[in-house]
């Protein structure tokens, strides 16, 4: 039977009774994480947030009532103990923070009992995660989890902390919003009032944003809910937080410097970790050219080389074709892998495909200097000799190369090196790498829409020297984006924004956007920007991503409190679910079969 803690007010959380309590009383609450019984003497240790607390329960100190409820304790039952807190008087447990002193009860209650929990409750679980994600309640007793949200919570605090010291303010923007169709899939909200018309839950705080600089905020931050409806990754959710910000009368330079500091101050607090500034920088080109990737993975080596000028007129078709195709070869030396068996090889040829290669061309370097190549066979001795020499071939290396258009070349040799690097063990976790990509194009060419995107989005300012280029050729303008990256990851990223109508109305344009449809989207935008707009710029890191490097973790779920699975499902609430007849009819709305 359940008591009740009337007339009990816990003292302490179990780990903050320390040494300076032995000889003194203290209350404890809790849950038994595990109870030994010895016969006369029974020990339970109490687990909260804060860690374990050993409690003794002997029955002349706790009387006979208390002993026998001492018995019937099993596993998360809630208990509350009063008692006195002494030297351990068995082995002194070095792993745990109260592991010199226990609490002998006088008293004990039970608060509540448990039914046997579906797994154990205990750090690095073995549990399969669908089964502790659908009882998350329990899962997020354990001690790894815990830590991660403690952390995640300070991350938070110490952002708001700083922000508010640099005269940022704190201003809340909708969660219904207008759809907009540039960017992810959006989440669609029915209205009841207005039949047929929808909502838009918020990709993120964007618009408001800007439209706050526009009404003399100037310095804005919120720690936002965002909602994209797109494919999970173990990086991705589709509803996940934003540390978000927005500054007027700044240029690149000054959004920068306020999250560098920004970055060196919570990663010095929350983790303990050492920034020097400033933070490097790298033009997006070289970033796509030496790592084949917008967010590279700079704790190791391993760039890619263009041998595309060496094999220009070689042998071997797969080369030239993909040059005349006007793509590029392009390789990368894993350094001391020259004896890797055909097997494996051929499994980086699968995963290469998996990134879209037609194929992976390989050259192994024997001991001897005599080569195994799929390839070798079409070219000249000459020529494979000066591919050899440009990836800085030695002998057991192996040289992979693709061939294809550059987009492809890059994404597949930028996953291989990474997947690589994973494989050989050269990720240093307790390095932090952070970068700025910088000088992003404007607009990304999509095949699928036949027309350009806006590679950040729709309201990032161009460069002003290329600007001029626009008509002739849009592909080349850059924009003043800027991604923050940390080892191989996006961490945040941002952008100046446009604030003359001008170009804004030209950008819709390139986009493939009627003037019509421009303002039906983003009409109260472009008429904000008829009253006055400051110049401004912007920022946004991805908060759950944030505390993801602080913990080493590789999946979102470890960091976020009730989290989605790969198919968008809660598995503990079941959401999405279906809806009554009465809710559909309500909002007007019928389901097809
Ligand atoms: P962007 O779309 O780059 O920029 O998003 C900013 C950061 O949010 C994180 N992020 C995600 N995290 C988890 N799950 C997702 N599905 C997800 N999508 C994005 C990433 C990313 O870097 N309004 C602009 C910012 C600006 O220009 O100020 C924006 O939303 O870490
Ligand atoms: P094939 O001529 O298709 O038999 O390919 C010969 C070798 O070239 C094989 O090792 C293929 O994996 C490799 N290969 C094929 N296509 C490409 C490509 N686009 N880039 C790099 N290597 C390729």
């Amino acid at each position: 039977m359940a008591e009740s803690m009337q007339g009990l007010k816990r003292s302490h959380r179990c780990t903050e009774v320390s040494n300076e309590n032995i000889g003194g009383s203290v209350t404890v609450m809790g849950w038994v994480q595990r109870r030994r019984n010895l016969g006369a003497l029974i020990f339970v240790d109490l687990r909260d947030r804060s860690g374990l607390l050993q409690i003794v329960l002997d029955e002349e100190c706790v009387g006979a009532e208390g002993f026998a409820k001492a018995q019937t304790l099993r596993n998360e039952f809630v208990i509350a103990v009063v008692g006195d807190v002494q030297r351990r008087t068995a082995a002194v447990n070095e792993n745990l923070k109260t592991g010199e002193i226990e609490v002998v009860a006088r008293q004990l209650r039970i608060l509540s009992e448990s039914e046997t929990p579906p797994f154990p409750v205990e750090k690095d679980s073995q549990t399969k995660e669908e089964l502790r994600l659908k009882y998350r309640y329990l899962d997020l007793r354990r001690p790894d989890i815990q830590r991660n949200l403690i952390l995640r919570s300070k991350v938070a605090y110490l952002m708001r902390d700083f922000m508010a010291k640099e005269g940022f303010l704190e201003i809340e923007t909708p969660i219904l919003c207008k759809s907009t169709p540039e960017g992810a899939r959006d989440y669609l909200v029915p209205s009841r009032i207005h039949p047929g018309s929808f909502y838009a839950l918020p990709q993120s705080p964007q618009l408001f944003k800007q439209l706050l600089m526009c009404s003399g905020y100037d310095r804005y931050f919120q720690i936002a809910k965002c909602f994209r409806d797109e494919d999970l990754r173990a990086d991705r959710q589709p509803e996940f937080t934003q540390a978000d910000m927005e500054l007027s009368f700044v240029d690149m330079d000054d959004v920068m410097d306020v999250n560098e500091r920004l970055l060196q101050y919570v990663f010095r607090e929350a983790a303990g970790v050492e920034i020097a500034l400033p933070l490097p920088r790298m033009p997006w080109q070289e970033a796509m050219d030496r790592f084949g990737s917008d967010k590279p993975d700079t704790r190791f080596g391993m760039e890619l080389c263009n041998v595309s000028a060496l094999v220009d007129g070689c042998g071997f078709g797969v080369f030239t074709g993909a040059l005349e195709n006007g793509g590029s070869v392009r390789g990368i030396n894993a350094k001391g892998q020259g004896a890797m068996p055909r097997k494996k090889i051929d499994k980086l040829v699968e995963f290469a495909k998996g990134y879209g290669a037609k194929g992976l061309a390989y050259l192994s370097i024997h001991a001897d200097g005599t080569y195994k190549s799929s390839f070798a066979k079409f070219m000249t001795e000459e020529e494979l000799h000066a591919l050899v020499g440009a990836m800085d071939g030695e002998p057991g290396d192996l040289l992979l190369f693709a061939a294809d258009k550059d987009k492809i070349v890059w994404s597949v040799l930028g996953a291989l090196r990474l997947e690589l690097a994973k494989e050989l063990g050269l990720l240093d976790e307790s390095r932090y790498n952070f970068l700025w990509i910088t000088d992003f194009p404007l607009l990304e060419w999509s095949d699928e829409e036949n027309r350009f995107m806006a590679m950040h989005h729709p309201f990032t300012m161009p460069m002003e020297e290329d600007w001029g280029n626009i008509d002739s050729d849009p592909g080349a303008v850059r924009a003043k984006a800027y991604d923050i990256v940390l080892n191989g990851t996006e961490l945040g990223g941002g952008s100046v924004r446009i604030h003359q109508n001008d170009v804004q109305e030209k950008m819709f344009e390139v986009l493939g956007f009627t003037k019509e449809a421009a303002h039906e989207q983003f009409g109260f935008l472009l008429d904000a920007f008829q009253y006055g707009v400051p110049p401004h710029a912007g920022l946004a890191y991805g908060l759950d991503r944030l505390v993801m490097h602080m913990v080493h973790t590789d999946s979102i779920r470890d960091v976020i409190a009730f989290p989605k699975v790969k198919d968008a499902s809660c598995l503990m609430t079941e959401a999405p679910g279906t809806v009554d007849a009465g809710q559909l009819e309500e909002l007007c709305l019928l389901i097809q079969d």
